[in-house]
């Protein structure tokens, strides 16, 4: 077994979302390679982890690496906003929730499916390779305008337009169905000069779309919520502004904390004090408390020890009360 990926945020996360009490669920929504559950699998005995990854070859590499936690573990190979909407009746309500968005270092550097414009591999990109369009199929398919718009949409690609045609362009001669061809057709559309590779906001942009990851993202956040017991803790770690974006407006609408500077609810402190008991408020009350004021990134260390992790963001907050009860 031969781990890739440092977990992003590692000691922030631990910090925010470690049990408060001994015996608690934690449910690692995109467990990768088990990174973050591994440390608190280790750190906190009485922890129970259900991990979910709609990766079925990476889930195998954290079924392997986190086996000595025995059954303290339990594997889904699911999307995790399907196990949110309709959980296993065994499965008990988490007292936390992390979602670390994206994919990991493995998909890049072992996947073999096209996520690295580095690598000569197919242009696949899909996370769950037994469903779906292929980067590949949706670039031969996606009519000038909205590839265009896709890239500029997903990742901001200033040269989106340029792009755009030079793949029309060179899908004339013949389909694209490689990440190092579609690596090469962008560098020579776009100047050349910035520090990171001319193709990098292209790749992330057909990833975001392949994977459906924005358009899944609000019922994930949603359903994940209603599952978490209340005075439960919510972390999200997101990786582009996209992301983030949806992320910090659904958690402001949830707490009500637009124009309030301290990005506290009305809700009051007691009220997330007694786990045991669903926490019942009328629908006037705010359903989360905001942890976290702004979003929390790496330190200076961090990112130069794991570069990958230089644009993740972490958002937390507390569930105040359950909805399922409010009148
Ligand atoms: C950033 S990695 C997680 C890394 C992990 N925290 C670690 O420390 O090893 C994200 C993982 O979540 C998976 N994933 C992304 N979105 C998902 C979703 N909506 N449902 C299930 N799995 C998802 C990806 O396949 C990937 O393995």
């Amino acid at each position: 077994m031969d781990i890739v990926h440092t977990p992003a945020l590692l000691e922030e996360t631990v910090q925010y979302l470690g049990p408060r009490s001994g015996a608690e669920l934690m449910i690692d929504a995109t467990l990768g390679e088990g990174g973050h559950s591994f440390a608190f699998l280790s750190r906190f005995p009485g922890l129970r982890v259900i991990g979910i990854d709609a990766d079925a070859g990476i889930l195998a590499i954290a079924r392997e690496r986190l086996q000595v936690f025995g059954d303290r573990v339990r594997f889904y190979s699911l999307w995790s906003h399907d196990f949110f909407a309709n959980p296993p009746h065994d499965a008990g309500r988490p007292d936390t929730i992390l979602i670390d968005l994206g994919v990991s270092v493995y998909h890049y550097e072992k996947s073999g499916r096209g996520f690295s414009f580095r690598k000569d591999e197919d242009l696949d990109m899909r996370i769950d390779p037994s469903q779906g369009e292929s980067a590949a199929d949706l670039i031969g398919r996606l009519g000038e305008k909205e590839l265009a718009d896709l890239l500029y949409h997903n990742a901001g690609e200033r040269y989106s337009r340029r792009i755009a045609g030079a793949i029309v362009e060179a899908r004339r001669r013949g389909a694209i169905r490689r990440a190092a061809v579609l690596a090469g057709i962008v560098a020579r559309a776009v100047p050349s000069g910035s520090a990171f590779h001319p193709a990098t906001k292209t790749f992330q942009a057909l990833r975001i779309a392949v994977n459906g990851e924005l358009e899944r993202l609000p019922s994930l956040l949603e359903d994940a919520l209603k599952n978490l017991k209340a005075g439960g803790r919510m972390g999200i770690i997101s990786f582009h502004s996209a992301e983030d974006r949806i992320v910090k407006r659904f958690f402001r609408d949830k707490s009500g904390a637009s124009g309030n500077r301290d990005g506290v609810s009305g809700g009051s402190r007691d009220s997330t004090s007694r786990r045991d008991t669903p926490i019942c408020r009328n629908r006037d009350h705010k359903a989360v408390r905001l942890l976290t004021r702004k979003a929390i990134s790496p330190g200076e260390e961090e990112r130069r020890a794991n570069p990958p992790s230089r644009s993740a963001r972490l958002r937390v907050v507390e569930k105040m009360y359950d909805e399922e009860c409010a009148s």
